[in-house]
């Protein structure tokens, strides 16, 4: 498992014709960016917009928001999902692309787009018996996936997976021992998003989250 690092000068080609239309340009990280950032810019500027790093969130929740709003300070395009009209137009609101998707049903046109974007987060977390509901169509995202321009791919785990440690210092090397099915499932999950973007050759992720609480959450 590697650490995370966002490395944000890195700037990856981008194939033509995938931009969204509502994206905006904040960035005051990428100078070449900046130089040019109003609110008129328009992303048919290619030789720009082609560069831009761009992440895809897979459920735009709670931590992934917040991690959304840095990306975007930071020059970034960031489109993501979630499950409901109400909530998509609240991201929207908030200057962020949205797609509704149901991952038991993705919509192609969802798992099309995600080939245009540099760097993958997925954050729906498994369910009871049928596990990691985007992982229930593996092939069919492997597919999307190929010969795309993404790099990065990382997936949203929980400590859960250590299982009972009593009270002792759990760090990465810490062998996982998961007890409940959940905590099981998301250890499956792990692999499976593991395996997915090592085989596709994307530098990819894990990130085991304890308890996070904030505006709005509580543990
Ligand atoms: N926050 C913590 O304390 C904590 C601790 C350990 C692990 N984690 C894990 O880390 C990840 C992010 O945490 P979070 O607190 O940000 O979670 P969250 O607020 O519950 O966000 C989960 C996201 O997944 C989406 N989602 C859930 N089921 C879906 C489905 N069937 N199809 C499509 N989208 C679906 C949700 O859509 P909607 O936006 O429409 O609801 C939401 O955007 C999750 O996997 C969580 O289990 C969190």
């Amino acid at each position: 498992m590697e650490i995370y690092q966002v490395k944000i000068p890195a700037r990856f080609p981008l194939q033509a014709g995938c931009f969204p239309s509502n994206s905006k340009k904040t960035s005051t990280f990428l100078p070449r960016v900046a130089a040019f950032t109003t609110s008129s810019h328009s992303l048919t500027d290619k030789s720009e917009s082609e560069s831009q790093n761009r992440m895809f969130i897979l459920g735009m929740g709670f931590v992934c928001q917040f991690f959304a709003q840095s990306l975007q300070k930071e020059g970034w395009v960031v489109t993501g999902t979630c499950t409901s009209k109400t909530k998509k137009k609240h991201l929207e609101e908030k200057g962020f692309h949205v797609h509704l998707l149901d991952a038991n049903q993705p919509e192609l046109s969802t798992l099309n787009a995600l080939k245009c974007y540099t760097h993958l987060l997925v954050s729906i977390p498994p369910v009871g018996c049928a596990g990691d509901p985007m992982l229930q169509h593996e092939e069919l995202l492997r597919s999307k996936l190929l010969d795309g321009n993404l790099q990065w791919l990382c997936y949203l785990s929980s400590t859960s997976v250590y299982g009972h440690c009593d009270g002792a210092w759990v760090d990465e090397d810490y062998p996982t021992s998961p007890t409940s099915e959940l905590a099981k499932l998301r250890l499956d999950a792990e692999e499976g998003w593991l395996n997915l973007g090592q085989s596709l050759g994307f530098s990819t992720q894990v990130f085991r989250l304890g308890g996070i609480y904030g505006p709005g959450r509580r543990l």
